[in-house]
C-alpha cells in the first residue's frame, strides 16, 4: 500500500482538540512529503465532493480553537452500502488513498465498512465529549468539557448556597455517564443520576433534606441528559408536585462541547494525530489511536467501533460517600 495523499474528515459531535488533531495529521503528512485533503462537513460533504487541499499554514493559529476548522456533521446517508461506494468512488476520483476519520463509535462504523466493502485504507482518531468508546479510556475533547461544566457547577454553587437552593444541573451524556459521574465528583455534587437511571424522587429528597438537617446550605443534582436532553425539567415537577420541594433547573448544553481546548486534548490529539498518519504509512489498517494504561498507542479499528460506558462508572460510589 502506497500512500501519497491523505484525507481527513471530522464525524458526529465536534469536540474541543479535533483542531490539534488536525494540525498533527497536516503536519506530520507534509513533513512525511504526503499531501492532506481536508475534507468538509464529514461523510456528507464527502458525499458531496467537499475538498480542500491543506497545507502548513492552513492549519497555523488552530491549535488553541474549539471545534473543528473541518466542520462536521451526523450523516444517516452514510450507514447505506449505496453511500458508501459512491465515497469511495469520490475518494479515487480526487487521488485519495486512505482517509484519517475523527470522531465517535458512529463513525468508526462507516470508516470500518469502508474497509470491508472496498479496502479502503482507514485510520480513526477517538474525538467525542463523551469518553464513551470501547477499548479507549480517553477521547478527544472529554476534559475540556468536563472543565467548562466544573465552572459553571461552582458558579452555580455560589448562588445556590446564598439563596439555600436545590439545583438540577444537567450536562451532557445521552448515553454516557462520564462527564455527569467525574463532574459530580469534582464539584461535591449531592446527587448524580446517570443517562439511564430510573430517577428514585424520594432518595433525592430523603437526601437533600438529610443535608438540609446537618446545615448543608445548598444542594446539586447532576443529571446526564439521557436520551432526551431536558429531562430535569421533569425532574422539577415531580419533586414539586409529590414532594413540595422546590429546585432550580440549569442545563448547561453544548457550551460543553465549545471553548478552548485544555492541556491534556491538546497533547493527546497531537499525539494521536501524528501517531495516525505513521500508522498509515507503516501500512497498518484499519487501525485507530486509543489510550490505554495512561500511554497512547495504536490498536484494531474493530475494537473500537462500539459505545463503551465503563470509563468513569467505577467513580458512582465516591460521590455519594463524599457527599454525606
Ligand atoms: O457529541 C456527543 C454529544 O454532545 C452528546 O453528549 C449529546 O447527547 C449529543 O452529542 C448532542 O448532539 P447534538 O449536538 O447533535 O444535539
Amino acid at each position: 500500500m502506497t500512500v501519497k495523499n491523505i484525507g481527513i474528515l471530522c464525524s458526529g459531535g465536534d469536540s474541543p482538540g479535533m483542531n490539534c488533531a488536525i494540525r498533527a495529521v497536516v503536519r506530520t503528512a507534509i513533513s512525511r512529503g504526503i499531501q492532506v485533503t481536508g475534507i468538509k462537513r464529514g461523510y456528507a460533504g464527502l458525499l458531496r465532493g467537499e475538498f480542500m487541499q491543506m497545507n502548513l499554514s492552513s492549519v497555523g493559529n488552530i491549535i488553541q480553537r474549539g471545534g473543528t476548522i473541518l466542520q462536521t456533521s451526523r450523516s444517516p446517508e452514510f450507514q447505506k452500502a449505496e453511500f458508501r461506494k459512491k465515497a469511495v468512488d469520490i475518494l479515487r476520483a480526487q487521488h485519495v488513498d486512505a482517509l484519517i476519520v475523527i470522531g465517535g463509535d458512529g463513525s468508526f462504523n462507516g470508516a470500518m465498512a469502508l474497509w470491508k466493502e472496498h479496502q479502503f485504507p482507514v485510520v480513526g482518531i477517538p474525538g467525542t465529549i463523551d469518553n464513551d468508546i470501547s477499548n479507549t479510556e480517553y477521547t478527544i475533547g472529554f476534559n475540556t468539557a468536563v472543565q467548562t461544566a466544573i465552572e459553571a457547577v461552582d458558579r452555580i454553587r455560589d448562588t445556590a448556597h446564598s439563596h439555600a437552593r436545590t439545583f438540577l444541573v444537567e450536562v451532557m451524556g445521552r448515553n454516557s455517564s462520564a462527564i455527569a459521574l467525574k463532574v459530580g465528583v469534582c464539584t461535591g455534587a449531592e446527587n448524580i443520576l446517570l443517562p439511564h437511571d430510573k430517577v428514585n424522587h424520594q432518595k433525592l429528597v430523603d437526601d437533600i433534606n438529610r443535608g438540609i438537617a446537618r446545615g448543608k446550605e445548598s444542594s446539586i443534582i447532576v443529571v446526564a441528559e439521557g436520551p432526551v436532553a431536558g429531562r430535569s425539567y421533569d425532574i422539577q415537577h415531580v419533586l414539586k408536585d409529590m414532594y413540595h420541594l422546590d429546585a432550580h433547573v440549569a442545563i448547561l448544553g453544548h457550551i460543553q462541547r465549545g471553548g478552548s481546548p485544555v492541556a491534556d486534548d491538546r497533547f493527546i490529539a497531537s499525539q494521536m494525530g501524528n501517531m495516525a498518519v505513521e500508522a498509515l504509512l507503516a501500512g497498518n489498517v484499519p487501525s485507530v489511536t486509543v489510550v490505554q494504561k495512561g500511554k497512547v498507542l495504536m490498536t484494531d479499528l474493530a475494537n473500537c467501533t462500539t459505545k463503551a460506558d465503563h470509563n468513569y462508572i467505577e467513580y458512582s460510589g465516591l460521590a455519594e460517600t463524599l457527599s454525606i
